[in-house]
């Protein structure tokens, strides 16, 4: 909740770690990371800005998140892999999201070995 600064719980399914690793070709690295970031997007609040042009940005946008993400895990000696192969109908049905206004963009697993 990005105005109130705050974590907000979308689902405590025990076997959402399972069910977004099969929501993303089955890539079993996912379910055995310490922990998953998925990145979405609320389309409108790039939109009444920039229109058409988002589409562009929240891409660029993700990518820096990504990329800070790996230069973050550096620090305390971890490992991140981006995860760009996805079902997004699959994946925003997860999290409750339609797919048009607000959907995944990117994700990311982070882990040690
Ligand atoms: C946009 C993007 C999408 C990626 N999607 C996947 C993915 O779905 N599965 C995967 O195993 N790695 C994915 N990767 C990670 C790459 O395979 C690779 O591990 C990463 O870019 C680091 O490369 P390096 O180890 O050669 O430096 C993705 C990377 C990027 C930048």
């Amino acid at each position: 909740m990005a105005l109130e600064h705050k974590l907000l719980v979308v689902n405590l399914d025990e076997e959402l770690a399972e069910k977004v690793t099969q929501s993303a070709m089955n890539q079993v690295f996912i379910h055995d990371s310490a922990v998953t970031f998925i990145w979405t997007t609320a389309l409108y609040r790039m939109k009444w800005r920039y229109g058409e042009r988002s589409y562009r940005y929240i891409h660029l946008d993700a990518g820096h998140v990504g990329q800070n993400l790996y230069l973050a895990d550096k620090a305390v000696d971890a490992g991140v892999c981006a995860i760009g192969a996805f079902d997004d109908d699959a994946l925003n049905s997860l999290l409750g999201l339609d797919g048009h206004e607000h959907f995944v963009v990117y994700l990311a697993t982070v882990g040690k070995l």
